[in-house]
């Protein structure tokens, strides 16, 4: 008899040295329907799509995919089967063109059994124009936007005739209209009778593009749910177990003197920012809104002093910086919570207490100059569980974390530092809905201390929840300074589309 499932997972276990990460698990995924896989961070997620692809082996447990009982032992061996993944560290060969990473290991060969280049090209504008993607096949994959080598994996899928498709938060990086036609594109195959499994942890996303959600907790199943028979907060409520009244904390501070003056900052980058100019007070909270592209992330790299700028001023407490490093900016009390783990943030073979401590490791000599071990350990614990990091141990390698996990343990490397200035650059991507407001409430108990953070983000109701004032950035430009009473979703969306 045909199932009315295409991909069924029953009773995974999944263990790892001291951690249950799947037990018992069962998901049942219709064809043709988007269906959403939810829950607060180390749930259990990932794990679980790593299983269905062979990358982890599972302890117990049967897949069954268009009914048929399947072990794939490798992604490429899934792929075949028409189950593909398209993962958020993009797998593709940099140093190729776009056709070559489609048809990597199965191109087509002309009659002297040469790779026929023509044909390839031909097939794969073909493919790429029913996706409606107007990039070259020629094309470079290292050329690419993150969005459009994303489009080459989903490509690539579609080439496989793909029945599952996996996405681990695919909208990571992209900009409002990529995501626009990400979710077009993600109808497209719907209609076409693929099942889409989507990871999110952005809300809206899930009540805009899925069917169904499936909610997982501490590797444990809760439910699938219509989503059309779920609120927000009773979404909410299932992910964290408990009800989760308020958002944001209140953020009661006193906004003292400047301690941060940016005056006609502009890029070594002629592509990048131009003639920025703006003031941080102390206890003050200040957004940086604006669309992806904006280049918010480059302007606060420059400030930190990792990226070179060929004009204008930065001034902390009133005294000119006349190099700006990283070393110095640090000496003066400016943190930099990166929006990258991977490439800037982590450090993935070293535990989560060393990869916490690194830069304030100074502040813990004691009287003769030794470290103090156990009060840096002792320290680094207490942060990371106010952030309720889900680590085996203090002890555990930061790449055997699930994504957000690692987020948390790089903010906790920043809040150990305690620095006068900490500029977070996107806090919360890839955070549950649970945590993010233990986030919140360090960053109001920071201010309330005096402290004062450069927030940006990509979350309107963060923004508008949590800034004093918010600046909005449009393509390199100042384009609006927004006071408390003038910040919304609205105003701030008018300044970052200025120049469309
Ligand atoms: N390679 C590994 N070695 C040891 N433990 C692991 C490994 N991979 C995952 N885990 C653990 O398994 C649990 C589930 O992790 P998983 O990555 O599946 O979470 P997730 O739901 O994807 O979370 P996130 O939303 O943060 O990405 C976590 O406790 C994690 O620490
Ligand atoms: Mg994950």
């Amino acid at each position: 008899m045909e199932s009315e499932f295409v991909l069924e997972m029953l009773d995974v276990t999944k263990k790892f040295p001291g951690v249950m990460a799947l037990s018992n698990v069962d998901f049942r995924v219709k064809p043709g329907t988007v269906h959403a896989l939810m829950g607060e961070n180390g749930a259990g997620k990932s794990t679980l799509m790593k299983c269905l692809f062979g990358i982890y082996r599972m302890d117990q447990g049967t897949i069954i995919v268009k009914g048929k009982k399947s072990y794939f032992s490798s992604a490429a061996d899934a792929m075949a089967a028409g189950v593909s993944m398209i993962h958020q560290e993009l797998s593709n060969v940099p140093q190729r063109s776009v056709s070559q990473n489609i048809w990597l290991g199965r191109e087509p060969l002309n009659k002297l059994h040469f790779i026929d280049h023509k044909k390839m090209t031909r097939d794969t504008s073909i493919l790429l124009k029913s996706l409606n993607f107007d990039f070259d096949p020629s094309a470079k994959m290292a050329d690419l936007s993150i969005s459009q080598q994303q489009g080459c994996e989903i490509a690539k899928a579609v080439s496989y005739n793909a029945s599952i498709v996996v996405m681990d938060e695919p909208t990571s990086s992209l900009t409002e209209n990529e995501v626009e036609h990400l979710f077009s594109i993600i109808r497209d195959l719907r209609s076409r009778g693929v099942a889409i499994i989507y990871i999110s942890h952005k809300m809206e996303e899930i009540f805009q593009i899925a069917d169904f959600v499936t909610v997982m907790r501490d590797g444990h199943i809760i439910g699938t749910y219509p989503v059309a028979e779920l609120s927000n907060d009773r979404l909410i409520s299932l992910m964290v177990g408990r009800d989760t009244s308020h958002r944001f904390p209140l953020v009661e501070s006193a906004i003292g003197d400047v301690c941060l003056e940016i005056k006609n900052l502009t890029s070594a980058n002629p592509r990048s920012f131009k003639n920025i100019s703006f003031e941080l007070h102390r206890g003050e909270i200040l957004g940086f809104g604006g669309l992806v592209g904006a280049q918010r992330t480059e302007l606060m790299e420059s400030i930190f002093g990792i990226r070179e700028v060929a004009d204008g001023e930065v001034i902390v407490r009133g005294v000119p910086l006349n190099k700006l490093t990283p070393q110095n900016t640090i000496r003066l009390g400016i943190g930099l919570v990166t929006e990258d783990r991977r490439n800037t943030g982590i450090f993935p073979l070293l535990n989560v207490t060393i990869n916490t401590t690194i830069p304030s490791m100074g502040k813990y000599k004691n009287k003769i100059g030794l470290l103090d071990h156990r009060r840096l350990i002792n320290d680094a614990h207490e942060q990371n569980r106010q952030l309720k990091t889900k680590a085996l141990s203090m002890e555990t390698l930061v790449q055997n974390l699930s994504g957000g996990n690692q987020q948390k343990v790089i903010l906790s490397r920043w809040l150990m530092t305690v620095p006068e200035i900490l500029i977070m650059d996107e806090p919360t991507r890839g955070i549950d809905v649970g945590t993010k407001y233990e986030i919140y409430t360090i960053m109001a108990e920071l201010v309330r201390m005096g402290k004062s953070i450069i927030m940006v983000s990509s979350e309107m109701p963060e923004l508008v929840g949590m800034s004093h004032r918010v600046v909005v950035l449009c393509e390199g430009r100042l384009t609006g300074i927004l006071s408390k009473e003038e910040i919304s979703q609205e105003a701030i969306m008018r300044y970052a589309t200025q120049f469309s």
